[in-house]
């Protein structure tokens, strides 16, 4: 007996999750009730076990393309939509999205490849390639927008995550991964009685679910309680159609099961009512990075400052080569230095300075590394 690729333990229970969450399920099934007309042809991208493809199935979808990457769990998807009767409606193709090719336009595309703020699981970038290629003129895309939101908070678990690397754990100086840690957008799903809200949260943004543009975005807060400001907690709200909408807001009794973001700071600082917490928030979707800049006045106490972005935490690989494996290279080496080098004490002349034995070689022009320079300066946020 040969066997393809199984499902191991964590997929079994992360699919399980998709299936269990009852509040998920019933907001993607009014939307598709609401939106797919009998006989649309629909792409369920990002299949799984083909949930949201069965959905539309019994929303009256002509046909379903279930389009996934996962060989093992697509192979579970083509079973299910056998025992469940479907077989002949769904079609099922193993492949990253952007690697579909098809004979015709879809009507309605639907995911939930959506990350705590949306843009860190990959979504608007599909949507965008899926618009691109694949939709037909006037066609639909399941969510279609979306809000973010933030809130100052006092996060114990995310404080501890963060500033665990510089307690010198067993005698040994780890704090190179307290850089990692505190350029992280850490990913929780835990009940908010765990997260101490500082001050309401409020939204940050809006965008249509296959905006790939950069975003800047500033917004500001006045502290309600006393307590210690550990960063942000970021949540959003999906337009799923007109009348459908789906938040993973860790406050709402309404929310389903995805998970909610945290941006630390990178020390905690005390705050009391009154203080003014002032945020700038950069979001790069096509490269999945995302940068803030916080502002914490507390009159007399004083004020501070951090900048963090998730290009520190990310490995130059994946940014230069947009998710896609490259080989180990000569070039990919001098992004690191001259990353290494951005740390807010030199100028870009003094970067380029000290990169200067690389042109001619990696760089070909002087202007060239300095171009590269200012490009990673403005991604840094
Ligand atoms: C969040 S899960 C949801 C699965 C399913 N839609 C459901 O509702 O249960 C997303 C799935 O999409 C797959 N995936 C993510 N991005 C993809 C892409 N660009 N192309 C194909 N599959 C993708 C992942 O492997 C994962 O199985």
């Amino acid at each position: 007996v040969v066997h393809g690729a199984v499902v191991n333990q964590a997929e079994l229970n992360e699919h399980r999750n998709y299936l269990a969450d009852e509040r998920k399920i019933q907001a993607y099934r009014e939307a598709l009730a609401e939106i797919v007309r009998t006989g649309d042809v629909v792409l369920d991208l990002g299949a799984g076990t083909g949930l949201l493809g069965l959905l539309a199935c019994q929303a009256g979808a002509g046909s379903v393309i279930a389009v996934e990457k996962d060989e093992a769990i697509i192979d579970v998807a083509r079973q299910v939509a056998a025992a469940s009767g479907w077989s002949d409606r769904i079609s099922h193709i193993c492949a990253f999205s952007s690697e579909v090719v098809l004979d015709a336009d879809v009507d309605v595309a639907v995911c939930d490849q959506i990350g705590g703020l949306v843009h860190d699981a990959g979504v608007l970038s599909h949507f965008a390639d899926v618009r691109r290629r694949l939709l037909a003129p006037g066609g639909t895309l399941i969510p279609a927008s979306f809000r973010i939101f933030l809130a100052p908070v006092e996060f114990e678990t995310g404080r501890e995550a963060v500033d665990f690397w510089r307690t010198m754990p067993v005698g040994f100086d780890t704090s190179a991964a307290h850089q990692i840690a505190a350029n992280t957008e850490w990913r929780y799903n835990l009940p908010a009685d765990q997260i101490g809200r500082l001050s309401p949260g409020v939204e940050v943004g809006s965008f249509a679910s296959d905006d790939t543009r950069p975003l800047s975005e500033n917004c500001s807060f006045e502290i309600t309680e006393t307590g210690q400001l550990d960063g942000f907690i970021g949540w959003f709200e999906a337009q799923l159609s007109p009348s459908v909408t789906l938040t993973n807001d860790p406050w709402s009794s309404d929310r389903f099961r995805r998970w909610w973001n945290f941006y630390p700071t990178v020390d905690p600082i005390d705050v009391r009512p009154g203080d003014q917490v002032d945020l700038g928030l950069k979001m790069s979707p096509a490269h999945q990075l995302v940068a803030w800049t916080t502002t914490i006045d507390r009159g007399e106490r004083g004020v501070e400052r951090f900048t963090q972005s998730t290009f520190l935490s990310t490995p130059a690989t994946r940014i230069t080569s947009r998710g896609r494996p490259v080989p180990h290279t000569e070039r990919v080496e001098q992004i690191r230095s001259v990353i290494d080098l951005i740390d807010g004490s030199r100028t870009p002349k003094e970067i380029a300075d000290s990169l200067r034995n690389a042109v001619g070689s990696t760089f070909r022009t002087l202007p060239q590394l300095e171009s590269l320079i200012a490009n990673v300066a403005r991604l840094i946020g």
